[in-house]
């Protein structure tokens, strides 16, 4: 069985006071509502991991950020790498999302590079993957979901593969309002495993954690879940509203 996973990407979002309270407010509601069926990660800005690592201790509830660099230490002005994320009580990251790769001009060489270090520090890495909406009408997807699986992820062994989960976000679906449909969501999910069992196992492939980005909420969120091959969701806008994100934990179950 493979661990469903319902993890809110905060993006730039809130200060260390309004972070607190949105932190305070999921936990309760957590500890009311929810199954611990499936695991629930909260991805704040840097500024807030540390205070949220002490308000979600003992929850249940686990912590990532949003990026991190590759290198452990040094002259990297404004970057954070991956020993420091886990000195915060992180346990994941999110390394390749779409708005890093188009306003950060983060590369597949990059993101394997990051993906490799985090999980050196034994950090659980929510990679991104996901085609524009021109590589969708020009029916290239598949393809381009591919190559950024390769690029970013192929060249880990498979001890280091599983601590990755795979998110795939169509880019046309972030932040839009648009929502992949289930069966589009479904056919790259179920695309992704079977790329996923080539170049490593079928078993390793039937055992990765792939989640569904893009305008996922409330409303949509059961039947994406029904589809096979979907074990949860990265959430953008949802998430930084408590009753939101937890309508979408409770249809992951
Ligand atoms: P969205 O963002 O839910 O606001 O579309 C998802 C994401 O970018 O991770």
């Amino acid at each position: 069985m493979r661990t469903k996973i319902i993890a809110g990407n905060w993006k730039m979002n809130k200060t260390l006071e309004e972070g607190q309270a949105l932190v305070t407010e999921i936990r309760g509601i957590v500890r009311d509502e929810h199954t611990g069926k499936s695991q629930v990660v909260l991805c704040p800005p840097f500024i807030s991991l540390a205070s949220a690592a002490r308000l979600l201790e003992g929850t249940g509830i686990a912590l990532g950020a949003q990026n991190c660099h590759f290198e452990d230490s040094g002259a990297f002005t404004g970057e954070i790498s991956p020993l420091m994320v886990k000195s915060t009580g992180a346990q994941y990251v999110i390394i390749g999302h779409s708005e890093r790769r188009q306003y950060f001009g983060e590369t597949g060489e990059m993101l394997f590079k990051k993906t490799k270090a985090a999980i050196r520090h034994g950090l659980k890495v929510i990679f991104c993957v996901g085609e524009s909406l021109k590589e969708r009408e020009e029916k290239i997807f598949f393809k381009v979901v591919e190559s950024q699986l390769q690029e970013g992820l192929f060249a880990l062994d498979r001890k280091e593969f599983s601590s990755v989960v795979i998110a795939y976000e169509p880019v046309w679906a972030i932040g839009t309002g648009l929502t992949a449909t289930p069966e589009q969501a479904q056919e790259m999910h179920n695309y992704i495993r079977k790329v996923i069992g080539m170049h490593y196992t079928e078993e390793i492939a039937e055992e990765t954690t792939i989640l569904y980005g893009g305008s996922m909420k409330p409303d949509n969120a059961a039947g994406l879940m029904a589809q096979a091959d979907i074990d949860g969701g990265l959430i953008g806008g949802a998430a930084l509203k408590a009753r939101d994100f937890a309508d979408i934990i409770k249809a992951v179950g």
